[in-house]
């Protein structure tokens, strides 16, 4: 008999997640749809623009390249989920967050949910990355407004232990 479905057993920022999906189910679409989580965000759909990325075991991940049953076992995390950790630490943002707002690092902010998965994934590398180091971890985000100038201070405002928010 042809399996027209996957068990899908994974977690979403810390929760339990147990479904069935069609194999051609993506990871974004499942994200958005199935389980309502929207910050994540369509854009070019074919991994060129970076706007869908979440976390997959710690690494930025196109949401729109994956399919869901390929999640199978792992940890996603989205833009709901990438604050902190431990008691009310869930609606605090995450300082790059918070440094991107003090850095001017956003104007129509379609590109922020992506943009700050990406830098959260290489700030969990590398507590000081250098500018060739952030520019790489943003090679995969698309940003029409900003020129990237305010993301990329915002960065070096975290690694340099600054108030985000001064
Ligand atoms: S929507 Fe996934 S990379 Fe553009
Ligand atoms: S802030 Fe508009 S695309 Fe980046």
């Amino acid at each position: 008999m042809i399996e027209t479905s996957f068990r899908l057993s994974c977690t979403i920022n810390g929760e339990p997640i147990e479904r069935r999906v069609p194999p051609t189910r993506r990871l974004l679409d499942f994200i958005r749809e199935d389980i309502g989580l929207t910050g994540v965000k369509p854009g070019c759909e074919v991994g060129r623009c970076g706007a869908c990325m979440v976390l997959v075991d710690g690494e930025p991940m196109n949401a729109c390249l994956l399919m869901a049953y390929q999640c199978e076992g792992r940890s996603i995390v989205t833009i709901e989920g990438v604050s902190g950790s431990g008691d009310n630490e869930a609606a605090k943002p995450h300082p790059i967050q918070r440094a991107i707002v003090a850095e001017g690092g956003l104007q129509c902010g379609y590109c922020t949910p992506g943009i700050v998965i990406s830098l959260a994934g290489l700030l969990e590398q590398t507590v000081s990355p250098s500018r060739e180091q952030i520019e790489e971890a943003l090679s995969g985000n698309l940003c029409r407004c900003t020129g990237y100038e305010g993301i990329i201070r915002a960065v070096m405002r975290v690694s340099s232990h600054l108030d985000p928010t001064s």
